[in-house]
């Protein structure tokens, strides 16, 4: 009998994990809460601008996640996993950090193109560098479409999570948690 142990994730990785996993939800909430018209006037505005300030913060927070992803790839699967599910896995992971780009890209252009500055948290404003109402609302579009996929996304990788926390039991959720690699053992 011998030891099988999977590649871990590094303190640097889970932080960026926990963080944007945080950051991206509250923006998914609260840009939902803004689109269906639930705040008057007075609250939609300061928290639109708070909405697209933050945003604006996350798409360097993003660049920096995905970059790091690309050249440091993903650690390989805890032993035992089907090779359908690593594929499965692979495929909603890029998926998600492609809307984590997409997302705030989306947001910037949407005020930039569209004529509308961004206001830094009252600190300094980004001027809009364009006044097109028809490719600010298609790019209102693309920013709706990609906040469903990102959401259902979320919801398959919590699901697949809690199956490997609960059923599984294979240390998948652990590692993302705690660091610590996950340890079979192997005949
Ligand atoms: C960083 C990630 C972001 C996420 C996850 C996010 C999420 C969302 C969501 C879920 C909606 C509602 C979409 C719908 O129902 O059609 C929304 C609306 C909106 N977002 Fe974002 N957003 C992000 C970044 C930004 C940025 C950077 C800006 C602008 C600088 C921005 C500006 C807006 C605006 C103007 C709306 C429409 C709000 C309204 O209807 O009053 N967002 N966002
Ligand atoms: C309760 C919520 C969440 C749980 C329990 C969770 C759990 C996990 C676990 C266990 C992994 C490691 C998978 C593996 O080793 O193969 C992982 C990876 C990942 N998760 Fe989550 N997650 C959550 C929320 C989120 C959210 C909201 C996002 C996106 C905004 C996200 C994006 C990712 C990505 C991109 C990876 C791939 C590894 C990386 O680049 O960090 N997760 N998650």
């Amino acid at each position: 009998m011998t030891d099988k142990t999977s590649a871990a994730y590094g303190s640097l990785s889970r932080l960026n994990h926990w963080l944007g996993a945080l950051a991206f939800s509250g923006m998914i909430i609260v840009g939902f809460i803004l689109s269906y018209d639930v705040l008057s006037r007075e609250t939609a505005g300061p928290i639109r601008d708070l909405h697209k300030a933050t945003g604006t913060l996350l798409l360097l927070f993003a660049l920096w996640r995905v970059s790091w992803r690309l050249v440091q790839g993903f650690p390989p699967p805890v032993p035992g996993v089907p090779a359908w599910q690593e594929l499965a896995s692979r495929l909603v992971h890029w998926g998600m950090l492609a809307a984590l780009l997409i997302m705030p890209l989306s947001g910037v252009l949407m005020s930039l193109i569209g004529g509308r500055p961004i206001d830094i948290y009252g600190l300094f404003l980004i001027p809009p560098f364009a006044e097109n109402r028809e490719a600010a609302g298609l790019l209102r579009q693309v920013h709706g479409y990609a906040a469903y996929a990102l959401a259902g996304l979320i919801a398959l990788h919590i699901l697949a999570a809690l199956k490997h926390a609960l059923i599984d039991k294979d240390g998948t959720l652990a590692r993302m948690l705690s660091g610590k690699p996950a340890t079979v053992q192997a005949s």
